[in-house]
């Protein structure tokens, strides 16, 4: 009542003077006063509800961000209030697109990202975690539930715990290396990184795991090549460096132990020749594995070349060997020289290891169906050597085309071999976006089959 009453007061004032000099009379007075007191009623309470309701649209508005203005009755300040407010509102929601929007991209950018990305808190709390750290701990999509939970719920490794808590005790980044067991073993290496200012979401921590499990490989191949090229290379030098010391001792004056010393030592030494050779060549191909030949290659005339270099071998082997090549076989994208080497290989295998007397048949033919391995898609060519020898037992096959890879070393070296031959027909089959694909059965023989890649009738016209 009391919001009415102040008001009124000078109104109240103007009709007592006019009742007091009798210009009014007292009840026209009274009943103008009461008048006053009504307007000045309505009008401040019509003025303070549209305020209330402006207030209370504003405290709305912090829980829900998409409540309605209210009407209001009629002032014009509280309207002009209403609208500020409302632009306000406006500019507010725009605000909060922005950050959701940048939030979005930053999490899109993050999920972009090939490595797996932890993002963590002060106290090792996972904030958020990107696409591929969820698909390599299997957490589901938008991984929700794992939010909040300690990084060990994750990586369990302690190595890599212990870094995360000196990153964050030091403020300096940490590294650690770890393994994942299943489904297949990959070793990981762990970058932690500490942010320079706490984010608004809590990220304090940036953990970013590399999958160093191929580098690892490589050098340990890389290794173990050396051992082996080394080793393979010594144990013909000791042996003619023994003869060689003989020759200078007690066999000095033993014509026919010399002749024989002699025989061996030039067997000895085209061995590491040839062994280097293989590596040469290896290494060549393997420089230029990533380019693809283009020549025209006339298999058949290939194929022939190859029998006729190992003409020597398949009469001391007594080897019965077919060829069969249809005379409209289509000409291969390739390299002559290397596919040369390819069937020299993989041919003279079949005569070395087929055994003595055995039979090899080589077949070239044009087939509708390529392996998985060979890339692209249609028609391509399909060369096979096969021997009926002892066979190749089910887990040799996969290692077959490493280097110095034998199933029987002793056997291998007796016969000559390096371990290399299965190695360069891999790498030029690759080379020509081919494939190799080894069959075998223990006690029945092996076939070993090499699929090319088809000249296009463009080019080959
Ligand atoms: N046709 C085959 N039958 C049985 N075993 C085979 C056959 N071809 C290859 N192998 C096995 O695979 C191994 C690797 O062959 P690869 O051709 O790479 O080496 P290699 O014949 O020993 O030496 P080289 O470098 O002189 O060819 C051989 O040592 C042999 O054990
Ligand atoms: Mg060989």
């Amino acid at each position: 009542m009391a919001w009415a009453i102040g008001p009124c007061l000078p109104a109240w004032v103007v009709l007592m003077g006019l009742a007091l000099t009798g210009r009014l009379s007292w009840t026209a007075a009274v009943v103008a006063c009461a008048l006053v007191f009504v307007l000045m009623a309505v009008l401040v309470f019509t003025r303070l509800a549209d305020f209330d309701r402006i207030i209370r649209y504003a405290e709305d508005l912090l829980v829900n961000p998409e409540t309605p203005p209210p009407s209001l009755y009629t002032s014009a300040t509280a309207q002009r209030l209403l609208s500020g407010l409302m632009a306000l509102r406006k500019l507010w929601n725009e605000r909060r697109d922005d950050a959701d929007a940048l939030a979005q991209s930053r999490q899109d950018i993050l999920d972009s990202l090939p490595d797996p990305f932890f993002l963590l808190d002060k106290r090792r709390r996972i904030v958020s975690a990107n696409a591929a750290a969820r698909t390599l701990f299997d957490l589901g999509r938008n991984a929700t539930g794992l939010m909040g939970r300690d990084l060990a719920g994750v990586i369990r490794d302690p190595k890599v715990l212990e870094a995360a808590d000196f990153a964050l005790a030091q403020n300096r980044k940490a590294e650690a290396q770890f393994t994942l067991p299943a489904p297949v073993e990959h070793t990981f290496g762990a970058l932690i990184v500490p942010l320079a200012i706490t984010a608004r979401d809590g990220t304090t921590l940036i953990v970013a795991l590399h999958d160093q499990t191929e580098r690892l490989k490589m050098d340990r191949m890389r290794a173990d090549f050396v051992a082996n090229a080394s080793h393979e290379l010594r144990t013909p030098l000791a042996s003619v460096l023994g003869f060689i010391e003989t020759l200078q001792g007690p066999a000095k004056d033993d014509a026919d132990a010399r002749m024989q010393f002699l025989d061996i030592m030039l067997k000895q030494a085209n061995r590491m020749t040839r062994l280097i050779d293989d590596l040469l060549s290896l290494s060549r191909i393997e420089l230029h594995e990533h380019t693809r030949p283009t020549g025209a290659v006339d298999l058949e005339l290939v194929l022939r070349n190859t029998v006729e270099l190992l003409d020597r071998q398949i009469k001391e082997r007594r080897t019965n060997l077919s060829l069969v090549v249809p005379t409209n076989l289509p000409t291969a994208l390739g390299d002559a020289n290397e596919l040369g080497q390819v069937f020299y290989n993989l041919v003279s295998n079949a005569v070395k290891y087929g055994g003595a007397q055995g039979r090899v048949d080589v077949t070239a033919e044009i087939t509708a169906s390529r392996p998985p391995s060979m890339p692209g898609r249609g028609p391509c060519l399909k060369i096979s050597v096969r021997d009926y020898g002892e066979g190749i037992a089910r887990e040799h096959i996969p290692r077959l085309t490493e280097r110095f890879y034998r199933v029987d070393n002793a056997r291998s070296r007796e016969l000559g071999g390096t371990g290399l031959g299965l190695a360069i027909v891999k790498h030029i089959t690759n080379r020509h976006r081919g494939a190799l694909i080894i069959d075998s059965d223990m006690g029945k023989g092996a076939t070993f089959t090499v699929y090319l890649p088809i000249m296009p009738e463009a080019k080959a016209a």
